[in-house]
């Protein structure tokens, strides 16, 4: 009931009575007021004048499932959603409970995570209180070859999502680091269960650097907060329903032809690489080239210098501008 009353409380920019809290809710006087308590007592400023009702004046920067309910607007993702103050990684988490069957859009999020995990086995830095470690379960219906898609279409929800609420000039680093001022500011990691034809489950895990203020001397060159670009403190509930109605959006569209088609060219728009001189490197080799843009499965194409145009897979490759992360 908490998360419905702070649904109406978001979505009303006046006062709301007490009676139409009790009447649209189905709940007592009294029931209300001790919402209004805990809500205060978490750090809600909630306004109450008699004759009027209840204003919400200014909220916490917290994560709840309460925070993020009250502020969605989609229709799966999110929906169901698990809050842990502290957890080793909401990837993790994520599986167990796809492993047991969780529904479909189903959301993991963490204030911190102990094992936070980034991509390529390396550790994802989650400290506390600042910052967002989000992980959608999603089960499509489609090939598990084209699951790799789904973290470009992450990367594209996250960008726009981010930059309406920011107002920074975002790129994407290909396949799927959000950028700001040439510094990383969101990762994502995606992992799949599945057999050779069939996908059980695909997890998307999302880690946003939002408040953080500072970063350690090995980061400090290659990572930023929207904080840092923006001078302002980010909500980060209000991020957190921002991206996922982005994603869901993004998703239904990529479901249609279960590939980039009606993405690419927003995707393309946002590319930070687009007509940049890229690097690719992978075990076997290494060469340079021009990014031309992707193809409708999500491969970068890259110009070599003998002018051939190949397609690089993500995951077998690293590519970087030639003189800096990006
Ligand atoms: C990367 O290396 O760029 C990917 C980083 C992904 C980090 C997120 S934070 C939420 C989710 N849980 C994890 O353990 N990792 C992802």
């Amino acid at each position: 009931m908490k998360a419905e009353i702070l649904k109406v409380l978001e979505e009303s920019h006046d006062f709301v009575s007490g009676q139409q809290l009790c009447e649209q809710l189905k709940v007592s006087r009294t029931a209300v007021w001790k919402v209004m308590k805990r809500l205060k007592e978490e750090g809600y400023d909630i306004e109450s004048v008699t004759n009027k009702g209840y204003r919400l004046v200014n909220r916490p920067d917290v994560i709840t499932s309460e925070a993020i309910s009250s502020r969605l607007s989609t229709k799966y993702m999110g929906r169901n959603v698990t809050y842990y103050e502290t957890i080793g990684s909401t990837n993790l988490t994520a599986k167990e409970l796809a492993d047991k069957g969780c529904e479909n859009g189903t959301l993991v999020v963490a204030d911190s995570q102990t094992n936070g995990r980034g991509r390529r086995g390396r550790d994802w830095l989650s400290p506390k209180g600042n910052c967002i470690y989000m992980t959608e379960v999603l089960r499509p219906k489609i090939a598990p070859a084209n699951a790799s898609m789904v973290t470009l279409v992450a990367a594209l929800a996250i960008c726009h999502g981010l930059k309406e609420l920011t107002g920074l000039d975002l790129k994407i680093k290909w396949p799927n680091d959000i950028v700001a001022s040439k510094k990383k500011v969101c990762g994502i990691l995606t992992e799949m269960s599945a057999e050779v034809d069939y996908i059980y489950y695909i997890v998307v895990g999302i880690g946003i650097n939002v408040n953080n203020t500072e970063f350690s001397e090995e980061l400090k060159d290659k990572a930023t907060s929207l904080y840092l670009e923006t001078g302002k403190k980010q909500d980060r509930a209000g991020i957190i329903a921002k991206v996922l109605s982005y994603f869901e959006q993004y998703y239904d569209r990529f479901l249609k032809t279960c590939d980039l088609s009606l993405l690419k060219e927003l995707y393309v728009k946002e590319l930070i690489n687009y007509q940049q001189k890229v690097i690719v490197l992978s075990d076997a080799d290494s060469y340079e080239g021009t990014a031309l843009g992707i193809t409708n499965q999500g491969h970068l194409l890259v110009e070599k210098e003998d002018k051939e145009v190949v397609e690089v897979y993500a995951g077998e490759v690293s590519v970087r501008g030639l003189y800096s992360y990006v």
